[in-house]
């Protein structure tokens, strides 16, 4: 099984407030189904959840009670989303259901916190796939808190034990520094940990969960030495297709765990 996550940044226009990129999700769900992958996906927020998160700091949990609109409204979006990528997965012909992170999770001071996976491996056991996606979710110190899709991957593998996890971005991989501000840096095909030491982890978009160096760390505490995590950029079209029938192609690999 591959786990794979469509990161908010190829399915949205990060940019701009709740714009879904349909053409692409469309693609990307055609380029797993004509793999053959059996894959279960995961699904970030982009514009979707990290504008109204960031704007009201909903990433620190309880502060003030004006921020309760704003948790309803971020959970209210992130289904939209989450439909509307379940409508293209079901379009390819992949039964997908949504699984909302709060109805199976709960978080503490900000960690994730796995009671049951019942419902995912009933879904997953009877070849449903489910879709859960980055969201607001309860937290027992907090109150709430921002679940982010990549802290979703890693309780996935402590469930499923993929054999091979993916993250789709709209980079090529991981450079040494902001590729979108410094067009020189180099992109990593290896990401170690002794490398995550030297490499610049600022994002020029607003995030509240951490930006690309802690989607590095993710990545090295994914790795074993039975499984490998790869970054790859899902808006080259085939590129994923490739990766998944296993061809070589342009991304960063994280090695040696963290
Ligand atoms: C963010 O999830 C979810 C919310 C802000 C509600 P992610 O952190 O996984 O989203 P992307 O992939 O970075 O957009």
């Amino acid at each position: 099984m591959i786990l794979i996550k469509l990161g908010g940044s190829v399915i949205t226009d990060k940019t701009q407030y709740r714009t879904f990129n349909r053409d692409v999700v469309s693609r990307l769900c055609k380029e797993i189904r004509d793999s053959g992958a059996g894959a279960i996906i995961v699904h970030g927020g982009g514009s979707f959840g990290h504008v109204v998160s960031k704007e009201y700091s909903l990433q620190n949990g309880l502060i003030d009670f004006r921020q309760i609109p704003a948790v309803a409204r971020v959970q209210y979006d992130m289904r939209e989303l989450n439909l509307m990528v379940i409508n293209e997965l079901l379009n390819a012909g992949m039964p997908a259901i949504s699984v909302p992170p709060g109805s199976c999770f709960m978080m503490d001071d900000g960690k994730l916190i796995v009671d049951d996976p019942k419902v995912l491996l009933s879904a997953s056991h009877l070849g449903i796939m489910p879709v859960m996606f980055g969201d607001v979710v309860f937290d027992r110190s907090k109150g709430f808190g921002i679940c982010s899709g990549d802290q979703i991957m890693e309780v996935l593998c402590t469930i499923y034990n993929p054999k091979k996890v993916v993250f789709v971005s709209d980079v090529d991989g991981l450079y040494e520094k902001d590729p979108k501000t410094n067009p020189d840096a180099k992109l990593l095909t290896e990401l170690t940990s002794e490398l995550l030491s030297s490499v610049s982890g600022e994002s020029g978009i607003d995030d509240v969960t951490g930006g690309v160096r802690a989607k590095m760390e993710a990545m090295l505490r994914i790795t074993t030495p039975e499984r490998e995590c790869v970054l790859v950029n899902g808006s080259v079209p085939g590129r994923l297709y490739s990766l998944l029938k296993g061809d070589e192609v342009i991304s960063t690999t994280a090695k040696g765990g963290l």
